[in-house]
């Protein structure tokens, strides 16, 4: 471990309230593709406002359908890599120390040991109603008639079913936005994982916990749009660096 990240484990050690935010990177190495990352990036290959937009939605329904369906079943058959695993045995070795905020939206980090992981842009893997239930069925809708494979619909309302991650021009669900800020409000160390800092309000973060007083350190394989908020850039991957950051074993 060289002088920089030799520092940052004794940061690690020492603080008592440590914020991870994680971006896309983090899951890379669970073989779940990220946005913006030039060759396999999802958005390299695929229009943004076509599959993840409510406009999109609406426009095409079934082709929106599908692309989550087929993303589901990668996140169902993702494993949580070392990265995450020494995120969730931090937390359970340190109860109270370690809080995860997230733009992911599979769960790798709740398997991975750190259940109540901050979740700023959604489930992917949870099903939400597209538009209020016009005739009041609300949790009651049925889509028991639904064919197989195409967006359920309401059997007596015709709502349809989306998938219940945050898109393009949507709010963050209010509750974890405040957590995650409450959280950088209180930080003693920052670590910002596996994001391209390119998507607001998540990005503010860690400009949001320096200006409160945090240490806050990048890791990433590749330069950021918030290098310029951290005090240290780690350049590595989350599957690489985190288990000798965040491990109890004496160097
Ligand atoms: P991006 O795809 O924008 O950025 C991924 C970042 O991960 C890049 O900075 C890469 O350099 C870095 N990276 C790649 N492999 C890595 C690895 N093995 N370890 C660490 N870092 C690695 O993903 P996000 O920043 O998460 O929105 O994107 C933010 C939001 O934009 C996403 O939550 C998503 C997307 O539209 C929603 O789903 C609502």
């Amino acid at each position: 471990m060289d002088g920089g990240l030799g520092a940052l484990r004794e940061r690690v050690q020492a603080a008592q309230r440590i914020v991870v935010l994680t971006g896309a990177g983090m899951s890379a190495e669970s073989g779940i593709p990220t946005f913006r990352d030039t060759l396999t990036g999802l958005w390299s290959r695929f229009d943004p406002m076509q599959l993840a937009s409510e406009a999109g939605f609406r426009a095409h329904p079934q082709r929106v359908w599908n692309w989550y369906a087929e993303r589901r079943l990668g996140v169902r058959a993702a494993q949580p890599n070392p990265g995450h695993l020494a995120l969730g045995g931090f937390a359970q070795r340190h109860p109270g120390r370690l809080t995860v905020v997230t733009q992911n939206v599979d769960d790798l980090h709740q398997r991975a040991g750190n259940p109540d992981t901050i979740r700023l842009h959604g489930d992917i893997l949870e099903d939400r109603w597209l538009d209020p239930c016009p005739r009041r069925c609300g949790s009651a809708c049925d889509t028991k008639g639904a064919a197989p494979g195409e967006p359920p619909r309401c059997r007596d309302c015709s709502n349809l079913v989306r998938p219940g991650v945050v898109w393009f021009g949507e709010d963050l669900p209010l509750g974890a936005l405040s957590a995650a800020e409450a959280a950088a409000d209180r930080a003693e160390l920052m670590l910002v994982v596996g994001t391209s800092g390119a998507v607001w309000p998540a990005a503010g973060l860690a400009a949001r916990a320096r200006r409160a007083g945090a240490w806050v350190a990048i890791v990433n394989p590749d330069e950021t749009e918030i290098d310029g908020d951290a005090h240290q850039l780690v350049r590595g991957t989350a599957a690489r660096v985190l288990p000798g950051l965040l491990s109890d074993a004496t160097a």
